[in-house]
């Protein structure tokens, strides 16, 4: 009897360890130059955040990649922080990726823009100036038509430690600017805490590892980049296994 129950312990534990295994962060492989220290799958939406937080002679940095995919062909993902509204999305200085002409559009690669949030109405086709000085918009189309991945590079104010991130994904873009999302529970849970540490992974816990020794100010140093620590996101899942195991043996014997 406790025999069987230790085997359904472990098999209910290595069910849970393998949606970790396959995880958006830890099967993304990014063009070359582009790394990042800490990845986040995101609760909501199948999305997931790269980033590297680092401080440098100008201030803080936010070194980041939004990965999810348009609710449709032809949609749009975006990704932002509200630094005032709380978690809403009002409020949120949002970058929005998605190929300007929707699923007609013979043209492929998306077009990131910047939109401050003022209002649950859709947006336009023009960027319009958002709080953090973003650099470095870029966007790719992986696997036609499926994931977006959006590139951007946010300076931050000092002191900011924790933000709200708030994520959507839509469906269609109209003559040139993204239609309202969808309002399933999903699209309105997107949203969460975001904890920036200068070159260490924060949360989930999991993450952390390789990095942490080094909490330089000036990190990265200039013209280096450190290779995204693929190999710790793969600790957890492991240790899930390992005691997994370990419990099973010690019910058994
Ligand atoms: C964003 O919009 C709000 C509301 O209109 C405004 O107060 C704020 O200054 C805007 N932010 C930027 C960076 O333009």
């Amino acid at each position: 009897m406790a025999s069987t129950t230790a085997h359904q312990l472990v098999v209910v534990l290595l069910v849970r360890a393998l949606p970790v295994a396959m995880s958006a962060c830890t099967s993304e492989v990014f063009p070359s130059g582009k790394t990042y220290v800490t990845c986040q799958d995101l609760p909501e939406l199948g999305a997931a955040l790269h980033w590297t937080y680092y401080a440098d002679a100008s201030g803080p940095s936010l070194s980041l990649a939004f990965v999810a995919a348009p609710a449709a062909p032809g949609g749009w993902v975006a990704w932002g922080i509200n630094p005032t509204g709380g978690n809403g999305m009002v409020g949120t200085q949002a970058l929005l990726a998605f190929v300007a002409g929707g699923a007609s559009s013979s043209a492929s690669t998306p077009t990131v823009r910047t939109y401050n949030i003022t209002s649950y109405y859709a947006v336009g086709a023009a960027s319009t100036p958002i709080a953090f000085p973003a650099t470095g918009l870029a966007a790719d189309d992986v696997g036609s038509g499926g994931r977006i991945r959006l590139y951007a590079t946010l300076k931050l104010d000092e002191g900011m430690k924790v933000v709200n991130q708030v994520w959507q994904v839509g469906s269609s873009v109209t003559r040139g600017a993204p239609d309202v999302h969808a309002m399933a529970p999903e699209n309105l849970a997107a949203m969460g805490k975001l904890v920036l540490t200068v070159g260490a992974a924060a949360s989930p816990p999991a993450h952390a590892g390789g990095q942490s020794s080094d909490r330089s100010s000036s990190w990265p140093p200039s013209g280096r980049q450190i290779p995204r620590a693929a190999g710790t996101h793969r600790v957890s899942p492991t240790a899930h296994v390992v005691l997994a195991l370990l419990g099973f043996w010690a019910m058994v014997g």
